[in-house]
This record gives C-alpha cells, sequence and structure tokens, in this order.
C-alpha cells in the first residue's frame, strides 16, 4: 500500500522529477576518472516528498545540482517536471540561508517574485496585490508574520532558516530541493524546523527531493526514503514510509523511526561489498 492511498490528495500539486541511469563522472587531479553517480535512477511523483539518504562524499550534492541544471551528467536523462534540468523554476533550500542582509524578511521572501516582474517571464508576473497576498500567506505558514519588518540579523538561525523556504516557494515552484538544509542548526531547532516544513509542505503540495545525512530526519519527513551508498555514489534501497502528513512530534519520537533508523544505518555500515546497487 502506497502512502498516497492513504493520505488525502495535497493542495495545489507540482511536477514531477524522472532520473534514469544517470551516470556522472570527474577527472581527478592525478588525471583519474572518479565515478560520482553510477546509473542512478529515481522517479519523484508529483506532490511527492522524496528523502535521500547517505553518507559525505556519495554523491547526493552533485545529484541535486543535475536536478537544477547547474552540472551535466554524462550519460542518462533527468527530467524536471517534464522538461530538461534548467527549464523550469525550482526552489531551492540549502544548508546556509544566503539571505539579503539588506532586506527585511518580508521582502526576503518576494526576492524570487520581484524578479519575475523587473525580468519579465513568458507568462504574466503575477500581480502587485497576487504578490503580496502569497508573501503574506507563506510568512504566516512559516510563522514569520510578527517579524516580517525584521533583518536577517535580527532573527535566530533557524528562523532564517524558515524565511529561506519561505523565499523558495513563493515562485511556486515544480519542483522544491532541499540540500542538508537544517544540518547547521541545533538540534532542538532543527527538530522543531522539521516539523514546521511539514506542515508548509503539506499545505503547499509541493514535490520535494530532500537530500540529509541524518537518517532520522530522512524518514521523518518522506513519503519514500532512498538510501545511497559511496563510491560510486548508487541507491542501495528505497523504504516507503506509510503515514500521514503533515506528520508531528508523536511520530518524530515514535519507535517506529528508531527502528527504521537503526536498520538504515546498519545497511550504511555494512561492507562495500555487501551493498548492491538496487536494479
Ligand atoms: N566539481 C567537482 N570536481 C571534482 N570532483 C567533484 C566535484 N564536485 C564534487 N566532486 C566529488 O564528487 C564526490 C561527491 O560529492 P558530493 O556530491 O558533494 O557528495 P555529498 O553531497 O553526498 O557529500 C566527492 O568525492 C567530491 O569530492
Ligand atoms: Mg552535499
Amino acid at each position: 500500500m502506497t502512502t498516497r492511498e492513504t493520505s488525502p490528495p495535497r493542495p495545489g500539486t507540482s511536477g514531477g522529477v524522472s532520473v534514469r541511469d544517470v551516470s556522472k563522472r570527474y577527472a581527478t587531479p592525478k588525471g583519474e576518472t572518479l565515478t560520482v553517480l553510477d546509473n542512478v535512477s529515481l522517479d519523484v511523483q508529483p506532490g511527492e516528498f522524496v528523502s535521500i539518504v547517505g553518507p559525505s562524499g556519495c554523491g547526493k550534492t552533485t545529484l541535486l545540482r543535475i536536478l537544477q541544471g547547474l552540472e551535466q551528467h554524462d550519460s542518462g536523462d533527468v527530467l524536471v517536471d517534464s522538461q530538461p534540468p534548467g527549464k523550469v523554476a525550482t526552489g531551492f533550500v540549502f544548508q546556509k540561508a544566503s539571505l539579503f542582509p539588506w532586506r527585511t524578511v518580508e521582502r526576503n521572501v518576494s526576492f524570487g517574485l520581484d524578479l519575475t516582474v523587473l525580468k519579465g517571464t513568458p507568462n504574466q508576473p503575477p500581480s502587485k496585490a497576487e504578490r503580496k497576498r502569497r508573501v503574506a500567506q507563506l510568512l504566516e505558514l512559516t510563522n514569520l508574520t510578527e517579524f516580517a519588518d525584521y533583518y536577517p540579523s535580527q532573527i535566530s538561525g533557524g528562523m532564517q532558516q524558515r524565511v529561506n523556504l519561505a523565499r523558495a516557494l513563493a515562485i511556486q515552484p515544480s519542483v522544491l530541493l532541499m540540500d542538508e538544509p537544517f544540518s547547521a542548526l541545533d538540534a532542538q531547532t532543527r527538530e522543531k524546523l522539521q516539523r514546521d516544513l511539514q506542515k508548509v509542505v503539506a499545505g503547499v503540495g509541493t514535490t520535494t527531493v530532500f537530500i540529509t545525512h541524518d537518517i532520522r530526519e530522512a524518514i521523518f519527513q518522506a513519503d519514500r526514503v532512498f538510501v545511497m551508498a559511496a563510491n560510486p555514489g548508487r541507491f542501495i534501497k528505497i523504504y516507503e514510509i506509510d503515514e500521514k502528513h503533515p506528520r508531528g512530534a508523536e511520530f518524530q519520537q515514535s519507535d517506529r523511526i528508531a527502528e527504521l533508523s537503526r536498520e538504515i544505518w546498519k545497511l550504511l555500515h555494512v561492507p562495500k561489498v555487501e551493498a548492491p546497487a538496487v536494479p
């Protein structure tokens, strides 16, 4: 039974992601070839939340950069919302919040929307009233309404990361890509933000690819968890997490997460030869 059969469909569902037999190699300074991604395949359904968990250096960021269109893959096919990477609007949230220090929280969130007006887009840019409405809704969803007029230096790291998330979602991206977004935060803030993210993504319904090396976090968020191994980077197992969204503290602290997280931990710590790639 899949999660989507048991959860109500999410509103405003966006596009899916298709990665087929993708390989990526880099030349090392010694002139050798490093295979970072080896025949990786991944399908993310519209509105689905997928986590990718794996050790440092297994190619998680490389895969995300390919989805963004910032990195070329050597072979295989990649589609984001049925288009080649880089063609459709994607939202990014990285470890570092990278907000504009001279813009208030509200104007940081509206940044992408302001750009659509400045640069002009193939479609009609949203009206001023629509932009205001969207920003207000996201500030509400991320519990930032009362901090709208603050500057980034006046709010905590956790709040900065919520601004970052709201900003990424303001342009209504087809796909939201997150690369270890909470790893620079303290444990308590991280757990709170994990729950906030559940509420926000369940509310907006954006297709999400979430990268982390925190196994519990991967399970807590996702409809499916893809487990990666390194050298070369590949998926070794996929877990389906059958639990309704938005998920809260009870699930976060549940034995189910603890047990599954132990299982995945063991999988990631077996000697390399014992972990074959999933076909
Ligand atoms: N531009 C690059 N040139 C050469 N090697 C790279 C480059 N980018 C990443 N790598 C190598 O690719 C591997 C995977 O990196 P990365 O995707 O950042 O892993 P992860 O995000 O899982 O920690 C690492 O060994 C890294 O050194
Ligand atoms: Mg990385």
